[in-house]
């Protein structure tokens, strides 16, 4: 079973990276292949809007986002690593969660014109394990946390969480310190147990 973890920030090897790597490396003990996938590398635009993919389905823009999308379709755990920017996630993040989401359920619905209600067959990211990570120098966690969660339980996943919300604290002044977290590496160690926990349950 394999389990990607995205690193949301612009910044390769900072906070976010660390505490999602954390994760991974915790997932690996425990027999995991793991990725872990740097936004700040990738070219993703935001989505135009443009609907096409509730007939192709498939995104019409040709960035990174479909390399990105077999990823996180092809495995079983996800985890989506977020820096907290002004209260939120960054607009990378956000536009490869709008685009993931929006084409994901149209890869197993169809659109019905004629009626407001619909019949939701599941998305593509049905019963995968998704978690949650966020990382703030000092405060908007929620917020940014809420997005994460937002976009995992409309997407049909299964949520994971940790004896406390899967935040880390660090970062004033632009450091690179959330090892000094040990309460955070403590919530992340654990919320990948619980990952690995609910992932091999459900294999079984
Ligand atoms: C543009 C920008 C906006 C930020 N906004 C917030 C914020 O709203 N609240 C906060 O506590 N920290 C904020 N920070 C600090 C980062 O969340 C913090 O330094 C974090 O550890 C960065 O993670 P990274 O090293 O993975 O990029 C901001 C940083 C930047 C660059």
């Amino acid at each position: 079973m394999k389990v990607i973890g995205f690193n949301g920030s612009p910044r390769e090897k900072g906070n976010t990276e660390f505490l999602v790597e954390t994760a991974l490396e915790q997932l690996r003990k425990q027999g995991f292949e793991t990725e872990l996938v740097r936004l700040g590398d990738k070219n993703i635009d935001q989505c135009s809007g443009c609907y096409s993919c509730v007939e192709k389905k498939e995104c019409s823009i040709n960035d990174d986002f479909a390399e990105l999308f077999q990823k996180m379709i092809e495995a079983d755990g996800i985890i989506l690593g977020s820096p907290v920017y002004h209260a939120s996630i960054p607009p990378k993040l956000k536009a490869l969660l709008d685009r993931a989401g929006f084409l994901g359920r149209w890869v197993v619905n169809e659109m019905k014109s004629e009626d407001s209600t619909y019949q939701w067959k599941g998305t593509a990211f049905s019963g995968k394990v998704v978690a949650p990570i966020t990382v703030a120098r000092r405060a908007g966690q929620t917020f940014a946390f809420a997005q994460l969660l937002l976009w995992a339980t409309v997407n049909d996943t299964i949520v994971v969480g940790s004896n406390y919300w899967n935040v880390g604290v660090a970062g004033t002044g632009g450091k690179v310190d959330a090892d000094q977290d040990t309460e955070g590496i403590g919530i992340i160690t654990h919320m990948a147990d619980n990952m690995g926990y609910v992932l091999k349950k459900l294999k079984n």
